[in-house]
């Protein structure tokens, strides 16, 4: 029923909070690299128990939110859209992304222009659904079409909360056509809301408070899907929807304003 899926995923030893690029990191509280370690460890485990394949990248010295690998790139149809990051703080991690995934066998595209991977770039079905307002802009959904082969919706994003598309919706199934996804209306524009409730008529729909508990940065094989532990009444209403949840306690790399989504890139 569900998908076997590829993913890249990057080890947070370099990981700590000494920058803040988004309302959800404080750098004033120190953060405990180690048990960040062992919480990544548990997540990459969990996929693999469950059957899927984890590459690794090594992290770049000095690059604290390299573990966000879903900001890598975009990968689909073994192309990879290369990231070219908004936040200087980052830069230097887009061509490292780009380069493992050349050597992993995805051909490279290196972007023009400012974008940040999967954050903001999600495939549901057969559109590229592509968020902008803090991070991405737009010109990069239309190089994304090109390199990616694939049509674009473009979702504007309205609160800092929800910086990045995958803070506020998430795929649940994209498996043989069936296109299932959840989203937090409040994260997008009026008119990006309506664009969202023509394509996803059928959609599940977060609270502030869910989508706040990182609920939607979630990683779905079409079956079981990875979240944090921050959101129980959420676990309950994907289990009423025929999913099974796996919660995974990620507590302490999200205090770099990620969860479970941010540290998996899905490699199509
Ligand atoms: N501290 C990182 C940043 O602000 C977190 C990135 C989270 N990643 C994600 N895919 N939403 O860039």
């Amino acid at each position: 029923m569900g998908r076997t899926l590829r993913l890249l995923m990057c080890p947070p030893t370099e990981f700590t909070v000494r920058y803040e690029i988004n309302p959800w990191m404080d750098a004033s509280r120190p953060v405990d690299t180690e048990l960040a370690v062992t919480q990544w460890e548990a997540l990459r485990a969990s996929y693999v128990a469950a059957g899927h394949t984890v590459e690794t990248i090594a992290p770049l010295a000095g690059m604290p939110d390299m573990v966000y690998a879903a900001n890598g790139a975009t990968v689909v149809g073994g192309a990879a859209y290369g990231a070219r990051f908004f936040v200087a703080e980052r830069r230097e991690e887009g061509p490292a992304y780009l380069a493992r995934l050349a050597e992993l066998g995805f051909e490279p595209h290196a972007a023009e222009h400012v974008n940040e991977g999967e954050g903001d770039l999600l495939v549901a079905g057969d559109v590229l659904l592509a968020g902008t307002g803090w991070r991405t802009e737009r010109a990069a959904h239309a190089e994304a079409s090109r390199a990616l082969g694939l049509p674009v919706v473009t979702l504007e994003l309205i609160d800092a909360r929800f910086y990045h598309l995958d803070t506020a919706l998430t795929v649940l199934r994209d498996v043989d056509g069936a296109v299932d996804v959840a989203y937090f209306p409040g994260a997008f524009s009026a008119a990006s809301q309506e664009a969202l409730q023509r394509l996803f008529p059928d959609a599940l729909l977060a609270s502030e408070a869910e989508a706040t508990s990182f609920a939607l940065n979630a990683l779905s094989d079409g079956e079981r899907v990875w979240l944090g532990t921050g959101a129980p009444s959420w676990e309950e209403r994907l289990r009423a929807r025929g999913y099974t949840p796996v919660p995974v306690d990620v507590s302490e790399i999200l205090r770099g304003g990620g969860s479970v989504k941010c540290c998996t890139l899905v490699l199509r």
